[in-house]
């Protein structure tokens, strides 16, 4: 597995990987864990060849704490990478990625500033901009996104379809605990009472879905949810939408087709996200 930390070392690990055919990409922020394992399985079930992005990206941070207690584990990503047959990995500076003089942005203006947007200012256009700028600087053939990150899936793939970026983006489903707590990094900074907590979420997006099942309107699911997440003192719920999950646009009344529940609750220092999507 090649170790590229300049833009110019990983765009000549492409070019030789390229002659073997198709390259997936996986970007990540590092602390990795079998959720970003599933996405590398379902880039290599696809592709000869697989390359890995870890970068902790300062640009979609609103919190400077947040970011700087963000988890590093490079060498035991690095092992997990390796392990998955990953051909090549990119793990650029701050610098590499945002250069003296850097100010352009990339932003959905309308999706980035809804739902957890509003609760984090910013967040996804650093997260489309950070991507952006990856996705130029690797430029594979399908990149690969986990359906947890509800929001940000919809964010990448209208930044692609917009810009007119010649890159597949596939999503995949969310890994869960054995309790049904979402896989994410952000789990370990949790205290463990907050993580004997977590369940909470997945509790009440099921509840909320068997409501909607029963012919129940967006509303009443919303307020079950809320009512849900005010049984557990350790979780303060963020937001919960239910939108269409193609336009994002809000959900009211008795939905008449799939929707997705958006749902954010901040545990202590640490905020988390779940979803589910919900075939109607
Ligand atoms: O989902 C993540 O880990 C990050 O938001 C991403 C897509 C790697 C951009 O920094």
């Amino acid at each position: 597995m090649k170790i590229c930390r300049t833009i110019s070392e990983i765009r000549s690990a492409v070019s030789d990987l390229k002659p073997r055919g198709t390259v997936g990409l996986v970007t990540t922020m590092g602390a990795l864990h079998a959720g970003h394992m599933a996405l590398v399985k379902a880039a290599a079930d696809a592709h000869p060849s697989v390359i890995a992005t870890i970068f902790v990206n300062p640009s979609q941070f609103g919190n400077p704490k947040d970011l700087e207690t963000y988890p590093r584990t490079e060498q035991a990503d690095l092992a997990m990478l390796e392990k998955a047959g990953v051909a090549a990995v990119f793990l650029p500076t701050v610098a590499e990625i945002y250069p003296d003089g850097d100010e352009t942005i990339v932003e959905t203006t309308n999706l980035a500033n809804i739902f957890h947007g509003v609760v984090r200012p910013g967040h996804f256009r650093g997260v489309a901009t950070v991507v952006t700028k990856l996705f130029n600087i690797i430029r594979a053939d399908a990149a690969y996104f986990g359906e947890k990150d509800y929001q940000q899936l919809a964010v990448i793939r209208r930044t692609v379809r917009d810009l007119h970026a010649p890159i597949e983006i596939h999503g995949v489903a969310t890994v869960r605990e054995a309790d049904g707590v979402a896989m994410s990094s952000r789990n370990v900074r949790l205290t463990p009472a907050d993580r004997a907590a977590a369940p909470i979420l997945i509790a009440s997006l099921a509840a909320a879905e068997a409501l909607l099942q029963m012919g129940e309107t967006a509303e009443t699911a919303a307020e079950a949810i809320a009512a849900n997440i005010a049984t557990e003192p350790l979780a303060t719920l963020m937001a919960v939408d239910i939108v269409d999950p193609t336009t994002f646009a809000p959900v009211a009344g008795k939905p008449t087709g799939p929707v997705g529940i958006m749902l954010s609750a901040q545990f202590g220092e640490v905020l988390l996200i779940d979803q589910k999507e919900v075939a109607l």
